[in-house]
């Protein structure tokens, strides 16, 4: 008998979309190495600044990728494609990862593949088994975006709900912001929720039509409450801080769940899955799971290292991409939207 020999798919995946300058390479559908070298420099500035986020991308590119070589045992020589996050993010930090990645490609005369950073996060779990099932209701909420998905095939989703203004990890760093947290935030509330009352102080809920959300009424309510407190208490923060925590943390997630509920029970799909920043929260990913025994759901919950920014999701996406021959030209350019 013959022995079949097939060239394996190796693909090098770059993400540079915020503040998190991310390299993976992925094998025949397995991930090698998942690399992130996360940007401190934004903590002091309360928030990411575009500017310097470039420049630190610029900064770490040519090492991680590097580093991300020799950790997988892989010579770029071997490289089947070159995968990149072409948007949504901020331009200046989009420019850096797309631009490495079409000139590599060019000089190795591999095809380069575009992955779009929101559909990355869902694909996410079709990293590790199990997989969910198709169709599935994905609810992706991370620092720049909520929404609810119908996800019908790999490039095939409905979008069926989203945020009408701030995005769930916006109102985590905001909240957190207003209690002096550094950034970012979400995960700090997260941390003193633990220890916290979820019912200790109650917030107004959201009160949007469909599978929509918002959360800026919500925020104005807790900057109010915040602030009216601390004029009668100038202690009140550090007096109260896990019970704020795990009070505005269980208003966020309550209003999240309870129009993802409303979802699955009217498109009667029990596979339900969580992805993005915000789906690392303690407060969530239990919620979930108790919903999920309550109504009978499968659920899916992504490993910490794949719900944060990161390039495993770009590279998963791109050998789905590479299967079909989904390759980019070289002219594509960056879209911050
Ligand atoms: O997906 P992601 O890493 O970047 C974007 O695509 O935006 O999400 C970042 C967001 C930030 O708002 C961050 O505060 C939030 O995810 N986040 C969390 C937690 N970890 C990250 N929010 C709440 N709890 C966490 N543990
Ligand atoms: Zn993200």
């Amino acid at each position: 008998m013959w022995a079949v020999e097939s060239t394996p798919v190796n693909i090098l995946a770059i993400e540079s979309s915020c503040d998190d300058t991310a390299v993976a390479i992925l094998q025949n559908g397995n991930i090698l190495c998942n690399l992130v070298a996360s940007q401190k420099i934004h903590a002091a500035w309360g928030g990411v600044v575009p500017e310097l986020a470039s420049r630190a991308h610029q900064q770490n590119i040519v090492p991680l990728v590097d580093a991300a070589l020799k950790q997988s045992n892989i010579k770029k020589e071997q490289l089947s494609a070159i995968a990149f996050t072409s948007g949504p993010g901020l331009i200046g930090s989009l420019l850096v990862g797309v631009s490495f990645a079409k000139s590599f490609a060019m000089g190795l005369n591999i095809p380069i593949i575009e992955v779009n950073h929101m559909q990355a996060h869902i694909m996410a779990h079709f990293i590790d088994k199990p997989f969910p099932p198709f169709p599935f209701l994905c609810l992706t909420v991370s620092g720049g975006h909520t929404m609810i998905t119908k996800v019908n095939d790999y490039f095939d989703s409905e979008l069926i709900g989203k945020t009408t203004d701030d995005a769930a990890g916006e109102a985590f760093d905001k909240a957190a912001k207003i209690l002096n947290l550094p950034y970012p935030g979400g995960p700090m509330i997260d941390q003193f929720a633990k220890d916290g009352n979820p019912k200790a102080f109650v917030f107004p809920q959201p009160n949007i039509p469909n599978y929509d959300y918002s959360f800026s009424g919500l925020k104005t309510a807790y900057l109010y409450f915040v602030q009216n407190h601390v004029k009668a208490n100038p202690h009140f923060i550090e007096e109260n801080l896990s019970d704020i925590c795990a009070s505005i943390q269980y208003s966020i997630i309550h209003h999240l769940l309870k129009k993802l509920l409303r979802a699955a029970d009217d498109f009667e799909i029990k596979e339900i899955a969580i992805a993005g920043g915000v789906s690392a929260n303690t407060g969530l990913r239990n919620a979930i799971e108790e919903l999920g025994i309550k109504n009978d759901w499968n659920t899916y919950i992504p490993k910490f290292e794949y719900c944060t920014d990161n390039a495993a999701m770009i590279a998963i996406t791109a050998y789905h991409k590479y299967m079909i021959g989904d390759f980019a030209h070289q002219s594509v350019s960056p879209h911050a939207r």
